[in-house]
């Protein structure tokens, strides 16, 4: 039995320490990654793991290794603190980065689009969360994001455990956890969203009289690692800070890319985001949560928030992501909810769209007769917000608008990588190419036998 721990947490000894006893006394190998110390860059969004050096990342560190260590292994460790509900920004890092690991096509798994398996065989997922202070909702927004991830990284059973630091009885629930991943117990049942998923992870709480004047000033964070002009949130971004500008509003944009690494350009963007009275957050979908710059931007706000002198009343969250159904997106903005009570900020609610390729840099104005419902919704969200309300559950609706039926997405979608992959000089036959096996190439009718079994 080999399992790999990916380790967001700086140096928890004990749990690690615990993990190896377990594994030891069943007979497993461990290979630990403690990301804190390795550095990885970010996943930059681009997509060239699936077109142009199909599966493998083009940037060389450590996450080569980490992805031939999955591929090798019969369970996976996510170790992280609790933040917000999510992960450290150390592991998403690391998790952002798996990608190459799964194929670019498309086929319908668990009730919504996914991608397609790249390889035979994936690992058993188990994810661990430590905390001092867990409550019902951050613990809930952890399973589901566990779940998320064992979908979409394929996980033949995966389970999800959040254990409290205070109380002392810790190791025996990691302990468990652990013996029963190794001895591939049944795991929890794969997460379906309720039919009122979206709308509620979209709803802004009622806001604190205290601090719900109309904003004069706003910041917007990009999510995106994307260069400038080239990302959906920044369109959204932008169209969003239009609507606020007309009502009055001054509005800044700030890119995640600041995020990279701490020093004077972080601290500078932390300042602007910092100093305006309505924070909104854009980002992309990324592996089921935040992308790690814009979870390491929350990090870094969380602790100033709860520190320093700011002038943050609000935050709000405008999330798309490449599946067709703007469901998927639910965590992320239960996460920005999270991160808005924790710093005792109101939570002004959510907007998110599904299919957010289609846009990808353009300005709303360019897609109009595809994206009326979007422009709409940008254009009733900063006339709330404005106002010094929250979003309303009508501007949230005609954001999650499909732009596309779903089956004409799976259909269509894989000509963009095709496209892509030509433009590489790559032929499309190469796309399913599984680089950390042996053998090297996936047959269709492999992927037509797995289409059919499930
Ligand atoms: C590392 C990575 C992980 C992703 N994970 C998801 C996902 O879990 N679900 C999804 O629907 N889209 C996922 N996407 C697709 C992005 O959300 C989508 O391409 C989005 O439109 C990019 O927005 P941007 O242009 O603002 O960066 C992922 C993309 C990347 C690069």
């Amino acid at each position: 039995m080999k399992l790999v721990i990916l380790d967001g947490t700086a140096g928890q000894s004990a749990a690690n320490q615990c993990i190896g006893q377990v594994a030891s006394q069943e007979g497993a190998t461990i290979t630990h990654f403690a990301l804190a110390d390795l550095m990885l860059a970010p996943c930059l969004g681009d997509f060239e793991c699936w077109t142009k050096t199909p599966g493998r990342c083009r940037s060389q560190d450590e996450a080569q290794d980490i992805a031939q260590a999955i591929h090798d292994a019969d369970l996976l460790i996510f170790l992280t603190p609790l933040v917000f509900g999510g992960y450290s920004s150390a592991l998403k890092r690391a998790v952002d980065r798996l990608i190459p690991l799964i194929d670019s096509f498309f086929h319908q798994r668990a009730g919504l689009t996914r991608h397609l398996p790249r390889y035979a065989k994936y690992p058993a997922l188990l994810c661990i969360a430590l905390s001092e202070q867990p409550n019902a909702e951050t613990q809930s927004i952890f399973a589901e994001l566990a779940g998320g991830n064992a979908i979409n990284l394929l996980a033949p059973s995966y389970r999800s455990l959040v254990v409290s630091l205070r109380d002392g009885r810790w190791p025996e629930a990691v302990t468990a956890a652990v013996r029963a991943s190794l001895r591939r117990a049944p795991g929890e049942a794969l997460p379906v969203p309720a039919a009122d998923a979206l709308a509620l992870a979209c709803a802004a709480d009622p806001f604190d009289p205290r601090r719900s004047r109309p904003p004069r000033t706003a910041s917007i964070l990009i999510g995106s690692a994307r260069p400038k002009g080239q990302s959906t949130s920044e369109s959204l971004a932008r169209g969003l800070a239009a609507g606020l500008e007309r009502a009055g509003v001054k509005t800044s944009l700030v890119r995640a890319i600041s995020f990279v690494k701490d020093g004077h350009r972080a601290d500078k963007a932390l300042a602007t985001l910092l100093g305006g009275e309505l924070l909104v957050i854009a980002a992309p979908l990324y592996v089921d949560a935040l992308p790690s710059l814009a979870t390491h931007a929350l990090e870094r706000l969380g602790e100033q928030l709860g520190s320093q002198p700011h002038q943050v009343k609000s935050v709000v969250g405008i999330i798309n992501c490449g599946f067709p159904e703007a469901v998927h997106n639910r965590t992320a903005l239960r996460i920005l909810r999270a991160f808005a009570q924790a710093s005792g900020l109101n939570w002004g609610g959510g907007l998110a769209m599904g299919a957010g390729e289609i846009l990808h840099g353009k300005p709303l104005s360019a897609a109009r007769f595809v994206m009326r419902a979007q422009s709409r919704a940008l254009a009733l969200a900063a006339r709330d917000l404005a106002a010094g309300r929250g979003i309303s559950p009508e501007a949230s609706q005609q954001m999650a608008r499909p732009l596309l039926p779903a089956f004409l997405f799976r259909w269509v979608a894989p000509f963009k990588w095709i496209l892509q992959a030509r433009s590489y000089g790559v032929s499309w036959t190469k796309l399913h190419e599984r680089p950390l096996d042996e053998t090297v190439s996936i047959t269709y009718s492999e992927i037509a036998g797995f289409r059919r079994a499930k």
